[in-house]
């Protein structure tokens, strides 16, 4: 193999144009030698691994994943058959790394037995978009039926609650603790109809918001209420620019998968509850969304990520729909709404699970200097 190396790159000739070819694709590309030693990377192989390509080159892959990760026997499959094979849905998972719904290809090199090149590809996101868009239509629906309710359940029910609260007074001591039970029950419901009026359709109003001034308002709510218990990490990068949204409804959706955190551990009465609150910058984090014009500009990372027992397996196919939650008190509006607002914001939403780490991230548009969205 011709030795391109990442960082000696020639002017000119065939290799210099392959090295900077190489660099330039946006696809992870890696060249390991019989030991499974990094051999090469390009660019996006040193953001897929975190690591630049010289920290790479003194490692081995099973340094990075575990020895029982199935990458492996696939390397094995390409080194024996000396053919292509690819897996379109591989999960990285190791300290270090944490990613799934990877497609990984690995293909043999003619002209040094043994190494494999190495494509690896992260649809998680286009997976997590595609999911999203049908919550997006679970929402509208939730959105026709909140006006409906509004409408035909609040007028009876304040009716309802009138006629209690008058008996309550009227009758003796037995029957007023029903009295009271009708009131209580009726207020439930005009709680639970009042959030599902959210859903309705506004214009969504923009403006520049500064999300750590969201994120730390959201913070000091709730280690003063529900989080009181709850260590916070702040993992920001200070000089992210300005998000394109609305304040509060990005205020909505931070509290929102804070609760659920704060929540998850004191259900889980994990002993020493942690929520990491994080931002960062994604450079050229591009979404094409199908039958859309444009592709989505989505650089802004704001992650909201707990240390509780993880989202219940029978719910995470489901988890942005309406109605779904695990709480016997909860109204599983939570993360529809939360879906709900990224969606009009465009943006997009992404979730990790597993016991111990559960991280939501979001990937929200920036303000471009007209100050639209950019
Ligand atoms: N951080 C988390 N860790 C574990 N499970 C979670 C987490 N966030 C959400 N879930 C699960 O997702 C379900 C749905 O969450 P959602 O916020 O939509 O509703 P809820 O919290 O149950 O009720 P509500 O938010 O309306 O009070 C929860 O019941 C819980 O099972
Ligand atoms: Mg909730």
């Amino acid at each position: 193999m011709a030795a391109i190396r990442h960082g000696d790159i020639a002017p000119g000739g065939a290799a210099a144009n392959e090295a900077l070819l190489l660099g330039a694709l946006p696809v992870a590309v890696a060249v390991l030698d019989g030991e499974n030693r990094f051999r090469y990377a390009n660019h996006a192989a040193e953001q897929f691994f975190g690591l630049s390509f010289a920290q790479l080159s003194q490692l081995r892959l099973a340094d990075l994943v575990p020895p029982d990760n199935p990458v492996f026997p696939l390397l094995s499959q390409v080194r024996r058959g000396e053919v292509t094979v690819a897996d379109h849905d591989l999960t990285l998972e190791s300290p270090r790394i944490s990613k799934r719904g990877i497609a990984v290809q690995g293909t043999p090199l003619v002209e040094e037995p043994g190494a494999v090149l190495l494509i690896m590809q992260d649809f998680s996101a286009a997976r997590a978009l595609d999911r999203q868009l049908s919550f997006r239509g679970a929402a509208r629906s939730v959105a026709g039926m909140a006006a409906v309710l509004a409408h035909e359940v609040k007028n009876p029910l304040s009716g309802i609650r009138g006629a209690a609260q008058l008996l309550e007074n009227s009758v003796g001591a037995a029957d007023r603790e029903l009295a009271v039970l009708i009131r209580d029950e009726a207020d439930r419901i005009r709680a639970l109809v009042d959030r599902m009026e959210v859903f309705g359709e506004k214009p969504l109003r923009r403006e520049a918001v500064n999300i750590h001034r969201v994120l730390e308002h959201v913070r000091r709510l709730a280690q003063a209420g529900f989080a009181a218990e709850i260590r916070f990490h702040e993992v920001y990068d200070p000089s992210l620019p300005p998000v394109s949204g609305n304040r509060d409804q990005l205020l909505q959706v931070i509290l929102n998968l804070v609760k659920n955190a704060a929540e998850a551990i004191t259900e889980g009465e994990v002993p020493h509850g942690e929520i990491t609150l994080t931002t960062a910058f994604q450079h050229g984090f591009r979404l094409t969304v199908p039958g859309a014009a444009q592709s989505l500009h989505l650089p802004l990372v704001v992650s909201v990520r707990d240390n509780g027992p993880g989202i219940a397996d029978d719910i995470r196919a489901h988890l942005f729909d309406p109605f779904v939650t695990s709480r016997i008190n909860g109204s599983g509006l939570g993360l529809a709404l939360v879906a709900k607002i990224v969606g009009d914001h465009g943006g997009l939403i992404e979730v990790e699970s597993r016991p111990g780490r559960t991280e939501f991230r979001l990937h929200l548009p920036m303000l471009n200097e007209k100050g639209d969205s950019a």
